[in-house]
């Protein structure tokens, strides 16, 4: 049988570059794969644990549908679905979390991140995010989860969650494992902490044209160009990770060499790099259009994702039901 691969992004707005290079790179190197049967869907649902917009949110799990249909996501490869049309998860999540504690999701660094951004909305569906995101999993008995490295201790929640209920009920989900991607770790344009949709400034995001992509570069602060080490962190440390990502190693190499012995020219440095991003974002560009101007398209792809989701997920929510005594 194949092995099942699930992942997801937060439907907050548009994608960036973090979210396609941890997290959409590793999907598509897998949708090719025959060993793997994949299955990719947008969190709509998680996106109401913190504050969101009812107006808008549909709108923005459309977009980053399209987003991963412009990526290269394949409906013929692989099941392309908007979370809340799969009931089943909720559901799952709601059994799964009679075997998870308060304490243990309290300690969360993600939930604590997220009590302090915003401490007048600690949910009960904020606490949960992490079972749900089991559920998303396990739903398909997935192993591997291509994501982000800040995503790893909801992936350990999964495993606990996995494990116990294997042993209280004899049911045999796989313990799953992130798929790490080279862009694991994508940094931020201001040169402290993550790429991340929340810190303006920080981010480019897919639809980014080659005026914006450079004036959002020519914004990461720099030095002279010269000095007896290589800055570890901080923007330059930033740009140097963007051109290992979007030109190669030895480019790195090259302009670390330059650091230390004749300087490195930012401007340069930053029109380069601003070519090689948009080069590979411009054919996704261009898909984006095509699927823009074809809605009626969209739509049925995806109706069919969530038929296809649903008779897979309904499958194992028998099975778990069953093994607990509710059937
Ligand atoms: N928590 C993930 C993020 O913030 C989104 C997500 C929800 C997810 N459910 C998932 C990722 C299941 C992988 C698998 O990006």
């Amino acid at each position: 049988m194949k092995k099942r691969v699930l992942s997801g992004i937060r439907a907050t707005g548009r994608l960036h570059l973090g979210n396609y290079l941890g997290a959409v790179k590793g999907m598509l190197a897998l949708q090719g794969d025959p060993l793997y049967e994949t299955f990719y869907m947008v969190a709509d649902l998680h996106a109401t644990t913190t504050p969101y917009d009812p107006k808008t949110i549909v709108g923005s799990a459309r977009h980053v549908f399209i987003d991963y249909l412009s990526a290269g996501l394949d409906p013929h490869k692989s099941t392309i679905f908007i979370q809340s049309h799969v009931p089943e998860h909720t559901e799952l999540a709601f059994l799964f979390s009679t075997v998870v504690t308060v304490a243990r999701m309290q300690h969360l660094p993600t939930f604590k991140e997220k009590v302090k951004q915003y401490p007048e909305h600690v949910t009960m569906a904020l606490l949960n995010y992490p079972v749900l995101m089991a559920s998303d999993i396990l739903v398909y008995k997935a192993g591997l989860v291509p994501v982000g490295i800040d995503q790893e201790p909801h992936l350990e929640v999964a495993r606990e969650i996995a494990r116990r209920m294997n042993q209280d009920f004899g049911t045999d989900f796989p313990e799953p494992q992130r798929f790490k991607t080279e862009g694991e770790y994508v940094p931020s344009l201001t040169g402290e902490g993550k790429m991340s949709k929340s810190v303006e400034g920080s981010y480019i995001n897919l639809t980014d044209t080659m005026e914006e992509i450079k004036s959002k570069l020519a914004k990461v602060p720099t030095d002279e160009g010269k000095g007896s080490s290589v800055p570890k962190e901080g923007g330059i440390a930033s740009l140097l990770a963007f051109i290992q990502l979007f030109e190669g190693k030895d480019k790195r190499s090259e302009y670390e060499k330059q650091y230390v012995s004749s300087g490195i020219r930012y401007q340069q440095l930053k029109e380069e790099l601003a070519e090689a991003i948009f080069e590979e974002l411009e054919p996704i560009q261009e898909r984006r259009v095509e699927l823009e101007n074809d809605p009626g398209k969209v739509d049925e792809i995806i109706r069919n994702g969530a038929a296809r989701a649903r008779k897979a997920a309904q499958e194992t929510l028998q099975e778990v039901k069953r093994a607990m005594g509710l059937l």
